[in-house]
């Protein structure tokens, strides 16, 4: 595609010019924006650029092992892998309120980019996959000043008390076109293909308080939803799909015994954007096999139900 190779080589000038002969940390999740920024910004600094992995503890099952060992066969990039679970789950406990949860989680990665780009002896830049979508969603979401940190969700107050100055050469860019230049760039199919996944990562799935207990029962069974996905041949006609484990417990029967268990919803939506969705027309049969398999697999769910809300009204997250 020759208007992504230009676009390409652009991008490349842009962000040499910008950054000179500085340090970068980029934010790298296995997001296709990320992947495509890291690389992008790779190929024109070099090792000028640090990618920073971090782990939330609200990563998906087997994510963060993935997206790292992925990245160190096929790219020789500084790359660092934070393990902040404990950080964020921590700072987290008992908070219920979703901007809240926002606020702390981009804060909290603030934090953890600012002590990343010390250790590397002072990058004054930080990389960020913020794409066109997330510009306007930010502006029409807070009403705001232009909000450079990715979109309205990961946003609180964040910008003025940072002390890096951004990188974000695909501002301009729709999804589609960051999965072209990802092909353009040569990104691993897994990376291009991916489905989007919120920084906030698993934190707005738990409506309600978050707990290292909730957070394994979504885990295990947004792995099963996932599995059968891919099984039946439909992830690349999804544009997201994921479990969300709701804040109530129902009654349930398994052999003689009553059980009071957590409600498990599944969400999957089609999009080419993300502003605008439609929720995916699964067959009965397969919401039926996955809510089974999701029933037997993993303990404390005993209910199963599928979200049929497009967007607008709804969002495709929860909170
Ligand atoms: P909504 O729920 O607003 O989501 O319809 C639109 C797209 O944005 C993603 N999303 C987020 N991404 N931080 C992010 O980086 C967030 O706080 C956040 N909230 C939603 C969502 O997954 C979807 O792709």
């Amino acid at each position: 595609d020759w208007s992504m190779a230009a676009f390409k080589d652009e991008a490349i000038a842009a962000v040499r010019a910008q950054v000179g002969d500085g340090k970068v940390i980029c934010g790298l999740s296995g997001g296709v924006d990320s992947s495509v920024v890291a690389v992008l910004l790779h190929e024109a600094i070099g090792d000028q650029l640090t990618c920073v992995y971090v782990d939330t503890g609200m990563m998906r099952k087997g994510e963060s092992d993935h997206v790292v060992s992925l990245f160190k066969e096929h790219y020789d990039m500084n790359l660092i892998h934070v393990d902040a679970g404990d950080e964020f789950l921590d700072l987290l406990d008992g908070v219920s309120d979703p901007e809240r949860k926002r606020k702390i989680i981009g804060g909290t990665f603030i934090d953890i980019f600012e002590r990343e780009a010390k250790k590397v002896g002072g990058a004054k830049f930080l990389a960020q996959g913020t794409l066109y979508p997330d510009v306007i969603e930010s502006v029409s979401f807070d009403g705001g000043p232009s909000v450079t940190i990715k979109s309205h969700h990961n946003v609180g107050g964040l910008p003025e008390r940072m002390d890096m100055a951004l990188v974000e050469p695909l501002r301009e860019l729709f999804k589609d076109e960051v999965r072209a230049l990802g092909r353009e760039l040569g990104l691993h199919a897994d990376f291009v293909e991916r489905h989007p996944f919120p920084g906030p990562g698993l934190a707005i799935r738990c409506p309600g308080e978050i707990t290292r207990e909730r957070l394994a029962v979504l885990r295990e069974a947004d792995a099963i939803y996932l599995d059968q996905i891919r099984k039946h041949g439909l992830y690349n006609k999804i544009w997201q799909a994921f479990a969300v484990i709701l804040p109530v417990q129902t009654v349930g029967v398994m052999g003689d015994e009553r059980t009071y268990e957590n409600v498990l919803a599944l969400r999957a939506v089609t999009s080419t954007d993300g502003m605008t969705a439609d929720y995916y027309p699964y067959s009965h049969e397969f919401l039926g096999e996955t809510a089974t398999r999701i029933i037997n697999e993993v303990r404390g769910v005993n209910r199963v139900v599928y979200d049929v809300t497009s967007k607008p009204p709804g969002t495709i997250e929860w909170e």
